[in-house]
């Protein structure tokens, strides 16, 4: 498959390098142009974005690779990073993971066959204190996760509603 960027895509990539004295700094922005444009950012989009930077594919594919926010091969339209770390796990993480993965019909890694959901088990998201919680494609959380929450997420999210409830529920304490 051939990849290329719309032309709003430069437009945008060019403000990017705009505001950079040098081009690399641009290749983080500009990788997230090309996911947000591809849903993915695998080899021959990544050297999609070093031609359009005039950079070394080896660079690009390099800062591609360390940051796990990067999909390096397709994913499903929504990304559910379900966070097995201490807090999460001790809530109860697992339990959500199990869920989804028999809801959903896959297991951890996987994409479902209508292509919606990708299934991942994470570490920790730095949400500790609402846990356990899931990240929704790099961007929503969704916390103090049950099973019935989780059931009403894959419904609005084959229906294309994203939660309003991953927003914190908990008041925070109040420092002295
Ligand atoms: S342990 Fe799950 S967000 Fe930190």
């Amino acid at each position: 498959m051939t990849y290329e960027f719309t032309k709003e895509d430069l437009d945008e990539i060019e403000r990017i390098k705009a505001k950079f004295p040098e081009v690399k700094p641009a290749t983080l922005p500009v990788l997230w142009v090309a996911q947000n444009r591809f849903g993915h950012v695998e080899p021959e989009v990544q050297r999609l974005v070093a031609e359009t930077l005039g950079l070394p594919e080896s660079h690009v594919h390099g800062v591609a690779t360390f940051y796990t926010q990067y999909y390096k091969e397709k994913k499903g339209k929504y990304v559910l990073d379900v966070c097995t770390c201490l807090s999460c796990q001790l809530c109860g993480g697992y339990d959500i993971l199990h869920h989804l993965e028999d809801k959903l019909g896959i297991t951890k890694g996987e994409t479902t066959d209508d292509g919606i959901f990708t299934l991942n088990e994470v570490e920790c998201l730095g949400a500790c204190g609402y846990a356990p919680m899931l990240q929704i494609t790099n961007d929503h959380y969704v916390n103090y996760l049950t099973k019935e929450k989780v059931d009403k997420l894959i419904d609005d999210l084959k229906e294309d509603k994203l939660p309003d409830y991953e927003k914190i529920e908990m008041p925070l304490r109040k420092v002295k």
